[in-house]
């Protein structure tokens, strides 16, 4: 049994703490984390508990946990991750990490220097046809790649709200460096509305992703409009000298099919993973802290992923095309 705490109690630690660790009978939250007073008063009339404390170390202080948890708000992620790492616990981070390389590469360097586990939750490694998708770029299944394309539609309130390059371009430049095995080069980006911080809101963006090797990806990110829904991780078609590999159907995850050169189109088998996306990742996260493997997304190697995040950000504001931060 692992006894973590959990800091950050609002709509997504809510939905965290009773519909995803409780599938995970070796983890237990002994205590639970938020600045905010409505907050706590309101997750405690939800879940009855009453081991909810207003920092960090009075938490970790209080229930003696090895490790945090934490779905807390983006602007927080930085001096939350600090706060956690200092006292000595391993630390499962929500996305985004961070949203500059240099932030993201101080919090990993931290981790390492003190020997603690730290990941970054990227649930959309942990969709089943993602493994899948990842296995056959990798054995060539449509010979030499050319073409990439990712398209991401869904009528989303919570998206238009938010800036959603931030909310959820991570997710997917975090798949492309684990589908592609390939680092970002470049990015351009043209957001639906101004964006000039990572605070301003966008509904959407174009970009151009450039990937070592001269990979392109034409990448849309769409929350307006009418259009059939994709699956949280898009709908991806990859074309190569042999084929036309796709993943993601409208509204359906599972979907991944091969079209040969004679347009005869051949379904993938996609197995059920043992626990689906941030289940899985919970499960990676505290076998890490026993010893055995890493976690689904390592903040050391996130902090790549920070770094096309970080470009896109930073064409979305220049209108340049921008290099991504390599070391
Ligand atoms: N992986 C996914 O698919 C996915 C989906 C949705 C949200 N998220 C992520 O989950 C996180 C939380 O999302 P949300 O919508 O609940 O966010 P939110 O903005 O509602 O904030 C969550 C809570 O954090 C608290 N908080 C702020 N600063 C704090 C601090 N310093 N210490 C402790 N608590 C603090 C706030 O009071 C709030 O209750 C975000 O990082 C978001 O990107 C991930």
């Amino acid at each position: 049994m692992i006894d973590l705490i959990q800091i950050g109690l609002g709509p997504w630690g809510t939905d965290w703490a009773t519909k995803i660790i409780p599938q995970l009978a070796d983890v237990r939250v002994t205590g639970w984390v938020d600045t905010d007073p409505d907050a706590r008063a309101a997750f405690a009339a939800r879940t009855g508990t009453d081991a909810v404390f207003a920092s960090v170390e009075e938490a970790l202080a209080a229930t003696g946990a090895v490790a945090a948890i934490a779905p807390v708000a983006i602007g927080a992620h930085a001096a939350v991750a600090g706060q956690v790492l200092r006292a000595g616990a391993h630390l499962l981070l929500e996305k985004p990490f961070a949203l500059d390389t240099a932030t993201a590469r101080e919090l990993s360097d931290l981790a390492a220097e003190r020997g603690l586990v730290f990941g970054i939750d990227q649930n959309y490694r942990v969709f089943p046809a993602a493994p899948v998708v990842r296995d056959l770029i990798e054995r060539q299944a449509v010979g030499t790649i050319r073409r990439v394309s990712l398209e991401w539609h869904r009528d989303h309130q919570g998206v238009r709200d938010s800036n959603s390059l931030v909310e959820l371009a991570i997710h997917h430049f975090d798949l492309m460096r684990y589908l592609f095995g390939r680092e970002g080069v470049a990015i351009t980006c043209v957001p639906a509305t101004p964006v000039r911080s990572a605070q301003d809101r966008t509904p959407g963006a174009s970009l151009i992703v450039e990937l070592d090797g001269g990979l392109t990806i034409d990448y849309v990110l769409a929350s307006q409009g009418v259009d059939a829904q994709t699956p949280w991780p898009g709908v991806w078609r990859i074309s190569g000298d042999e084929g036309l590999l796709r993943w993601g159907g409208p509204d359906d995850h599972r979907a991944v099919s091969i079209t040969d050169a004679a347009g005869t189109v051949t379904a993938v088998e996609v197995p059920e993973l043992p626990l689906f996306e941030r289940a899985g990742v919970l499960r990676a996260f505290v076998d890490a802290i026993a010893g055995s493997g890493v976690p689904t997304s390592p903040a050391a190697d996130n902090a790549h992923s920070v770094a096309m995040l970080e470009a896109a950000l930073t064409s979305a504001r220049t209108g340049e095309r921008t290099r991504v931060q390599r070391w």
